[in-house]
């Protein structure tokens, strides 16, 4: 897609970090907005901000990991700009711990929202774009953690290798069967984000959290890399140009990149897991 002006993009996790960047570089491009997320503030200041800017804007609270809130997102776009262009399935979270200690909660939370979410938006936003006929870009966020599997975030890195994996299968399908919907995955390193405070958005029913040394290392650790992380509009600039070059991979710097070819190495010899952590030697 190389033409943006008065079409709409779908953002979940829209209110913050790299899905407000999303919004604010496509509204940039003459885009109208939706937004979807679970934290309603957030998304009202959000919408406030990108409105104030000249851009057409809406908003839903949306929980991602209820499909029948991703499915009034998108009706919501339907009934308001007459179809979604780009459908970025964005919102995600982050825990850590051993993964013999953390709870079912912990795998539930981060199954729900970053692999379900991504689910949810592909069965309620690929059927809108095959209708319409029209050049569509679907931009599933996974991380860097899809291709590497580093200790003590390991839901995270798997629920990010099923988003991976999820949306390769995607491409293939799309290309045979509506070669007009394009589709990237977006592959980030460390983001100048909330995603280290991701627990502001744990509901209830996933209350059950298991302290333990690992566990506060790793969120240190997240904290101090998101901290001197590069700016998220770093990001909606990578996503914008593979949306325009209809390019798939959206990976990451080169540490991560070297992290990722060992662990391609260790797959391709059959050799035992390095461990290769993101970090300049
Ligand atoms: N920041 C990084 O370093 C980094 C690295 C790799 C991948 N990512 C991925 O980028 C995506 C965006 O995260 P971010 O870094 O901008 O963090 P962020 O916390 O700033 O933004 C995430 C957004 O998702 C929303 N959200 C959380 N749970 C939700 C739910 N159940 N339903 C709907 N919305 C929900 C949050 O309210 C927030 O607005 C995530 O998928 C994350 O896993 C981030």
């Amino acid at each position: 897609m190389k033409d943006f002006s008065g079409k709409t993009a779908v953002i979940t996790g829209g209110a913050s970090g790299i899905g407000l960047a999303m919004a604010e570089l496509f509204a940039a491009q003459g885009m109208k907005l939706v937004l979807g997320d679970i934290e309603s503030d957030a998304l009202t200041t959000a919408i406030e901000k990108l409105s104030a800017g000249g851009a057409e804007c809406v908003g839903a609270v949306t929980d991602v990991s209820d499909p029948d809130q991703v499915q009034a997102l998108a009706d919501l776009a339907v009934e308001r700009f007459g179809g979604i262009h780009i459908a970025c399935n964005n919102a995600g979270v982050f825990t850590g711990g051993l993964l013999w200690e953390e709870s079912l909660a912990d795998y539930r939370w981060l199954m729900d929202v970053n692999v379900m979410g991504v689910v949810h938006g592909i069965r309620s936003f690929v059927p809108i774009m095959q209708a319409q006929g029209d050049e569509c870009h679907i931009v599933n966020t996974a991380s860097m953690a899809a291709v590497t599997a580093m200790p003590y975030s390991g839901i995270y890195h798997m629920s990010k290798h099923a988003v991976l994996a999820l949306s390769e299968s995607l491409y293939h399908e799309l290309s045979f069967h509506s070669p007009q919907v394009k589709i990237s995955v977006l592959c980030p390193e460390a983001i100048n984000t909330g995603i280290a405070t991701s627990e502001r958005n744990r509901h209830t029913q996933y209350s059950d959290v298991v302290e333990s040394d690992e566990r506060n290392m790793v969120m240190d650790a997240l904290n101090a890399s998101v901290a001197g992380g590069i700016g998220p509009e770093v990001m909606a600039q990578r996503v914008l140009d593979a949306v325009i070059n209809e390019r798939f991979y959206i990976f990451s710097d080169e540490l991560w990149r070297r992290s990722a070819e060992t662990r391609l190495e260790d797959i391709r010899l059959g050799r035992n897991p390095t461990f290769a952590p993101p970090i300049p030697e």
